[in-house]
């Protein structure tokens, strides 16, 4: 582990908020999608996060729900610019398109937190050297969640949002949409096809089961390094939220 520096924290919600650390010369580089482990300076409580920074950025990035009386984020949450927590030095992970056969189209598909693999995914140019098109759906309980909604429309990517708990023009959870149709009608993509689609899949437990039997429903098979495959999903820790 390394003592790193809080560079910037932005607060989306009294759920969601995102901080930058220095990124030290021990923190050996890492593949986008890959998690590391973080924890206060004075604590051995250590959790997993997806880092959302791109590989060849300077600084590291992430994305923290804050769970009320969670040992991590119940002090997380209120980190500082200046402050110092730890950072694993070692990333790891499956979430990687090394994981995946060549396609034409990627889905990155994430609920909640979920998002911070595919930022930094999205923030790589070889992703785009792999994919003619990318597509990143998020789906989030209320609007204000919608973190880095400014990134992701600016960027070369198609970018799908929807909000499960409040009014929004694409409603309802990404599932729901889409069996009923509604993602292919709204993008006028046609739908997944194992020939030219990819998928990485990151939420809670629930969530990667439903899409995940979706995708095998389509005979998609979970990649891994050895044999890459048509989807992948991180299933090294879980994401829950409460309520
Ligand atoms: P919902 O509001 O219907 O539970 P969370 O904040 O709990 O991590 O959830 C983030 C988003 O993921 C919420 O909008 C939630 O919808 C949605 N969600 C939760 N479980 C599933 C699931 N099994 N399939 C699709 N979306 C899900």
């Amino acid at each position: 582990m390394n003592l790193e520096t809080v560079l910037d924290v932005e607060h989306y919600s009294d759920a969601l908020f995102s901080f930058k650390t220095t990124r030290g010369p021990d923190i050996r580089s890492f593949k986008a999608g890959q998690f590391t482990m973080i924890g206060m300076a004075d604590d051995d409580i250590l959790r997993a996060y997806s880092i959302a920074s791109a590989p060849n950025e300077a600084h590291l990035e992430f994305l923290s729900i804050k769970v009320p009386g969670g040992p991590l984020t119940e002090r997380l949450k209120d980190i500082q610019v200046g402050d110092q927590i730890e950072v694993g030095d070692r990333p790891t992970g499956t979430l990687v398109l090394d994981n995946l056969k060549p396609g034409k189209r990627l889905w990155c598909v994430a609920t909640g937190t979920g998002l911070a693999p595919f930022l930094s995914i999205i923030r790589d140019r070889h992703t785009f050297e792999r994919f003619e098109q990318v597509i990143v759906t998020h789906t989030v309980r209320a609007t204000q969640e919608l973190a880095y909604a400014d990134l992701l429309s600016s960027l070369p990517i198609i970018y799908y949002p929807t909000v499960t708990r409040e009014p929004f023009q694409t409603p309802g959870r990404i599932t729901e949409r889409i069996d009923s149709g509604a993602l292919w009608s709204d993008l006028d993509l046609s739908p997944w096809s194992i020939v030219e689609d990819r998928v990485m899949i990151c939420g809670s437990p629930e969530f990667n089961k439903d899409l995940r039997s979706r995708l095998e429903g389509l005979g998609f098979t979970h990649g891994t390094n050895r044999a890459p495959g048509e989807f992948v999903q991180e299933r090294a820790f879980v994401m829950q939220r409460a309520g």
